[in-house]
């Protein structure tokens, strides 16, 4: 897939996979829109980036993927901004299996959430990553396969 002048959105983008995602993206030509809860490391990130590859290519949009118009504004932000999207990454999650609830919330309802947002905005074509469980490669131990 040519990647240069596409336009991605990652969630949880501000540390971990979702930044090297976001890094990636951007040495191969793509803007990138970093969403995240913690709004004072993705701005940093944000500018780190930016100053890298390019202010105009880095915006960061603080958003919980729980809640539902913070993520829906976050995909507005960002066509308003690019006036495109072609590429989502829906990453952010969380791994702690004593809040359970909000495991499902993050992990797994935001991707019904940006698949929704999706369906019913004007665009026309996009290819949505979804990081879920499958049987290929094990992440590691007493972790569940993914894909
Ligand atoms: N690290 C691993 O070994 C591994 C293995 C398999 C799958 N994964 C999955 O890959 C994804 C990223 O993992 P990671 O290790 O980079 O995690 P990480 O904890 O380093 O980063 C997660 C990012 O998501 C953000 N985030 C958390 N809750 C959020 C919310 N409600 N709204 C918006 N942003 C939120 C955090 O602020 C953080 O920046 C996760 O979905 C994780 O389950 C990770």
């Amino acid at each position: 897939m040519e990647l240069k002048g596409k336009v991605a959105l990652i969630t949880g983008a501000a540390a971990g996979i979702g930044l090297a995602y976001s890094e990636e993206l951007l040495k191969q030509g793509a803007k990138v829109s970093l969403c995240d809860i913690e709004s004072d490391i993705g701005e940093q990130v944000a500018d780190e980036l930016g100053s890298k590859y390019g202010r105009k290519n880095v915006l960061f949009c603080q958003c919980d993927v729980t809640d539902y118009p913070q993520y829906e504004e976050a995909f507005e932000m960002t066509i308003k901004v690019f006036n495109r999207l072609d590429i989502v990454v829906n990453n952010a999650g969380v791994m702690n299996d004593r809040f359970w609830e909000l495991e499902v919330d993050v992990n797994l309802l935001c991707a019904c959430a940006a698949n929704f947002i999706i369906l019913s905005s004007k665009l026309t074509s996009h290819d949505l990553i979804k990081l879920i469980p499958k049987d290929s490669e094990s992440a590691g131990p007493d972790l569940p396969k993914y894909e």
